[in-house]
């Protein structure tokens, strides 16, 4: 049987047979039986410590932890596994370290890696820290993304290393490399290893490969290692010197009225609000300090800003990825662009609410929108989105997302307007 054959096997290393001898391992299964009996502990639990893989995958991403004697060697792509006794397992599977499984080219192009319980190659350079391999190829270069598949799930897997953890990072970006690196810095404090360009063998006694993740946009308290959004938003308020944990009154002393701020998320590309300056405006006179912004590339400069509004306001898009910066209890306006109800709550919604954000949506009608009139009066475009949906993703995404702009109804605003006022204010 060779290590190559992708079936179960429960093997022992040929090593470790040839040092131990059949004799040496029979008084081992003996004296940990023993030792299980004396500490009334399970006899299996004692086998599991053993495990030199442990498989933390699930439907978002494919994550294993290894443990023991590892090498990656860059070139073939592939991570060793040096095979220890008494273990269930697969000789050789592959894994793709990136933190979304789809049916996607650009996910289909992050540089795939082998696995393999094999003899080892020999060691160039050996580390006692252990390390992540995680990709920054795929959707990296949007900001929602980088956030939701990137950022977030490397929190969740290295900050409870504090620091004492190597990144390997394949698909390299390097500007998002930088663009991140602050970061980067604060999870981890050892240089970033550019692994598609190492050419010699790298042993490490753990190492993790891929992301955990486990929710859009967000963290599940429940699952492992337990942290929350709660706890990645304090991260970042650390990470950037934030200033504000949670909005302030409005009102002070002698009954001054603070004039809460707002931000318009200004889009100039695909998906603009044709009459942002008549919506602000408006909000002007209805008591706001208003500042109207299209978002920079610098994310320590964006942090900052964004954490001194009350409210903020902007399309459907990759924008809102900013309310991680706002104070608790601010007030997030989605305006969800005719068809695209249900990507507006799943991407933004739903982390909103779980950020303690107080979260409201202004729902385009088909005559605030710049689709009306571009298709036959009775067109499905304007029927039933979700039948479009449901014919792929890619056509989906082209008529709401790509091809709309949004004239907003000033009369219908302003009772979410309002309403937000009311809710910072009150
Ligand atoms: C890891 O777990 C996932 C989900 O349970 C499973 O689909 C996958 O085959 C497992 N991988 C290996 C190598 O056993
Ligand atoms: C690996 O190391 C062993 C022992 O140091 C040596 O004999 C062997 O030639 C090395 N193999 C390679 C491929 O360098
Ligand atoms: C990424 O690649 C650039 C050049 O392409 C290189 O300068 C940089 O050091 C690499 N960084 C990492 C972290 O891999
Ligand atoms: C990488 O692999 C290629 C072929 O697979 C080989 O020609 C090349 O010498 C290898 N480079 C190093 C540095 O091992
Ligand atoms: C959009 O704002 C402009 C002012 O900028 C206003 O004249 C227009 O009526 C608004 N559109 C709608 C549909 O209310
Ligand atoms: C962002 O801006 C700050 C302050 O101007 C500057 O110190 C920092 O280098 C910038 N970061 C990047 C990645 O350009
Ligand atoms: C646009 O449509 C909405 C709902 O369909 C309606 O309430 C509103 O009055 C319409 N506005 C205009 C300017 O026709
Ligand atoms: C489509 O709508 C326009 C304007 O509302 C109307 O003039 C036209 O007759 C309609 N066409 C059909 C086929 O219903």
């Amino acid at each position: 049987m060779t290590y190559e054959d992708s079936i179960f096997v429960r093997s022992f290393g040929q090593h470790e047979l040839k040092k131990l001898g059949s004799g040496a391992l029979l008084l081992f299964f003996i004296m940990a039986f023993t030792i299980c009996t004396i500490f009334k502990l399970p006899v299996y639990s004692q086998v599991d410590l053993v495990k030199p893989v442990h498989n933390f995958s699930n439907s978002r991403s494919d994550v294993y932890e290894m443990n023991g004697d590892i090498r990656i060697h860059s070139n073939s792509s592939t991570i060793f596994v040096a095979p220890s006794f008494h273990v269930e397992i697969i000789s050789s599977w592959t894994i793709k370290p990136y933190a979304r499984k789809q049916k996607e080219t650009k996910i289909e192009r992050v540089r795939e890696w082998k696995v393999k319980y094999h003899q080892v190659p020999n060691c160039s350079r050996r580390f006692t820290i252990p390390a992540v391999l995680f990709s920054t190829g795929a959707y990296s270069g949007n900001y929602f993304h980088a956030f939701t598949d990137i950022i977030i799930p490397l929190y969740l897997t290295c900050r409870q290393f504090n620091g004492k953890i190597i990144f390997l990072i394949t698909d390299n970006y390097s500007w998002w490399v930088s663009k991140y690196n602050v970061i980067l810095e604060k999870l981890s404090k050892y240089d970033v290893v550019d692994i598609d360009k190492e050419n010699e063998v790298l042993c490490f006694s753990r190492m993790i490969v891929g992301l955990k993740s486990n929710k859009e946009f967000g963290i599940d308290p429940r699952v492992s290692p337990h942290y929350s959004i709660k706890d990645f938003r304090q991260f970042l308020r650390i990470t950037y010197s934030l200033e504000k944990e949670t909005i302030s009154p409005c009102h002070k002393k002698f009954g001054i009225i603070r004039r809460p701020r707002m931000l318009i998320i200004s889009r100039r590309k695909k998906r603009h609000l044709t009459n942002e300056s008549g919506v602000a405006k408006m909000a002007r006179t209805m008591g706001f300090d208003v500042v109207v912004k299209e978002m920079g590339s610098n994310v320590s400069l964006v942090a900052h800003f964004v954490n001194s509004f009350d409210v903020m306001m902007g399309l459907h898009g990759a924008g809102l990825t900013n309310m991680i910066f706002l104070p608790e209890n601010a007030v997030v306006i989605q305006i969800v662009p005719f068809g695209l109800d249900v990507a507006s709550d799943t991407y933004f919604g739903l982390p909103a609410r779980d950020m303690k954000l107080r979260y409201l949506e202004y729902k385009v009608s088909l005559n605030e929108s710049s689709l009306l009139g571009k298709y036959p009066n009775d067109s499905e475009v304007y029927r039933d989105p979700h039948a479009i949906h449901k014919r792929g993703w890619a056509a989906f995404y082209f008529t709401y997302a790509f091809n709309q702009e949004v004239n907003l109804d000033l009369g219908r605003l302003r009772a979410t307007l309002v309403h937000a006022f009311e809710l910072v204010c009150s």
